[in-house]
């Protein structure tokens, strides 16, 4: 039997515990032996990090792979979105392969700026979202206020799963709103789990109370009531939807909480569904084997000129050696060299199924979007929008005589999805403009021209932060807009109209200038 799939991304701000999260359920899936020690944690942490200092010069963000583990009979499939210096669009679309997101967030710091970004994508899908608040080991912001503001930050109403007892040096543990037990925290003993029942008869409602205290107990009943009456009710149905995130608390680090977290997740998180194609919805059970690329990433070791192209299986049994269609070319394609990760180590696959990544070698053959199917099944799978870039900089190669290949190599950067491309209207426009989400990915665009395409660019920032695509029946230069560098009209590789924006003022104006015109932040090609 096929062991059910559930593939999701973690998001997060950087420095809430991502990384640690992730071991810990790898732990749990016996993928790696060591989560708990953090010794040999931290030592393990540095030999990566400096492993990652090496990649980033090569400019490669080696994180973003997929972790994938068993645990209670399901097959699982984690996406790592990279975070900090190497947040780039491939961020964005790692979300779109995912079935749901786990949302985590410091007990201490509440909503952060990356994790409101990386929200918005999932909300664009509407799938179900999971929050961890973690650190509850140190000292947290209450509970409640936390709850609050997902729902003013991020307007998602949420559903406390479990409710912490005390946080920082009076944490005691957690109360599980369902089944009616707390999970004890002991500090120094990780690993082991201690689940007594409370609010179900005086006895152990005793034990309880002598084990937390009389005011953390008090507290904790108060709580329960509050919750109970004033609380959201847990509703399958919304948080299918992505309109009600279930909430549980704990500390990664201290391995509290999570097994929970992950048992509750397994059981909720929905299992990989249909995906909409040009031909309407395709089934996981279809017959025929069918995926879309998401990402793709090059090898920067000269010696392997190769890039590798992510895969999410959307249909059909996937096997190696299988010969497949590439819809867009009509290229018959065998796929022989499939792989499949765990952190750094790949090993190469001989079946995968419906909500598995597969990492298939790309001699420049895929961009993204790309839908791969069996036979001739002739469908497309919905595009992978580009989203607002938030950098911006002109681009022109320092040596004249290397047009040629300068232009090559931002095309075919471009359509691999490394940057954005753009084309100012106005004077000046022999000038290209390209757009990233993250400082990384210029750097990595910058590098790969010099390396793959033997050119050396000049790269001028400008000053603004947004992209703006523009819906409706005006002329772009017929808008009413900031002058004096507030905004600048440009178009993308399609020729679309694209308005580039200094700031959110900018855009606020713009859109107050302009009613009759829609501003978009995404776009589909
Ligand atoms: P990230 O991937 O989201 O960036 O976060 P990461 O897991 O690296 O965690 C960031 C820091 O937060 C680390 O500390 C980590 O040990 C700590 N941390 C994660 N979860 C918890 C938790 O539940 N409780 C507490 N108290 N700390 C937590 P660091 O000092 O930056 O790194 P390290 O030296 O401990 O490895």
């Amino acid at each position: 039997m096929i062991e059910p799939r559930k593939t999701f991304a973690i998001i997060s701000h950087p420095d809430a515990g991502k990384t640690t999260l992730t071991e810990k359920l790898l732990y749990f899936g016996g993928a790696i032996h060591e989560a708990g020690m953090v010794k040999s944690r931290k030592s393990a942490r540095q030999a990566t990090s400096d492993w990652m200092e090496i990649e980033r010069q090569r400019g490669i963000s080696v994180t973003s792979s997929v972790m994938q583990f068993s645990y209670s009979g399901y097959h699982i499939n984690i996406l790592d979105t990279p975070g900090h210096q190497d947040f780039s669009e491939d961020t964005y679309r790692t979300l779109t392969a995912a079935d749901s997101a786990v949302m985590l967030i410091d007990a201490a710091k509440g909503v952060e700026p990356q994790t409101i970004k990386l929200f918005e994508v999932c909300r664009m899908r509407n799938i179900p979202i999971f929050t961890f608040i973690n650190k509850m080991d140190r000292e947290a912001r209450d509970p409640l206020s936390l709850l609050e503001e997902l729902e003013e930050v991020l307007g998602i109403r949420s559903c406390p799963m479990n409710w912490p007892i005390g946080s920082g040096m009076d944490f005691q543990g957690v109360y599980d709103r369902n089944k009616k037990n707390v999970e004890l925290f002991k500090r120094h003993e990780q690993n082991s789990r201690r689940i007594l029942p409370v609010f179900q008869d005086e006895q152990s409602d005793g034990e309880v109370h002598s084990i937390i205290g009389e005011s953390l107990f008090e507290k904790l009943a108060e709580d329960v009531d509050l919750l109970d009456i004033a609380g959201d009710p847990f509703d399958k149905e919304k948080v299918d939807k992505g309109e009600l995130t279930p909430v549980f608390f704990g500390s990664a680090l201290t391995n509290f909480g999570v097994q929970s977290f992950l048992e509750y997740f397994l059981e909720l998180a929905p299992a990989p569904g249909p995906r909409m194609s040009d031909k309407g919805l395709i089934e996981p059970d279809h017959s025929k084997f069918s995926g879309f690329i998401f990402k793709i990433q090059a090898n920067m070791n000269p010696a392997h000129r190769d890039r590798i192209a992510f895969l999410r299986i959307c249909s059909g049994t996937f096997s190696r050696g299988m010969t497949v269609q590439q819809v867009r070319t009509g290229k018959k394609i065998k796929l022989s060299q499939p792989q499949q990760f765990l952190a750094q180590e790949r090993n190469i696959v001989e079946d995968a199924h419906p909500g598995d990544i597969i990492g298939l070698f790309d001699p420049g053959t895929f961009v993204i979007g790309d839908t791969l199917c069996e036979g001739n099944t002739g469908f497309t799978f919905g595009g992978i929008p580009h989203f607002s870039p938030e950098i911006f900089a002109r681009v022109r190669t320092k040596d004249a005589m290397k047009h040629k290949q300068f232009h090559k190599g931002v095309e075919q950067l471009t359509e691999e999805g490394a940057v954005q491309l753009f084309t100012s209207t106005g004077p000046g426009a022999e000038n290209s403009i390209i757009g990233v989400v993250g400082q990384l990915q210029l750097e990595v665009f910058q590098y790969r021209l010099r390396n793959e395409y033997g050119v050396e660019v000049e790269i001028q920032p400008l000053g603004y932060e947004l992209a703006r695509w523009i819906k409706g029946n005006k002329k772009p230069d017929e808008l009413n807009l900031i002058q004096y560098g507030g905004s600048l009209l440009v178009k993308d590789r399609e020729e679309r109209p694209v308005v580039l924006l200094e700031n959110e003022f900018a855009e606020r104006w713009a859109k107050e200038k302009n009613p009759d015109v829609e501003f978009v932040s995404t776009s589909y090609d």
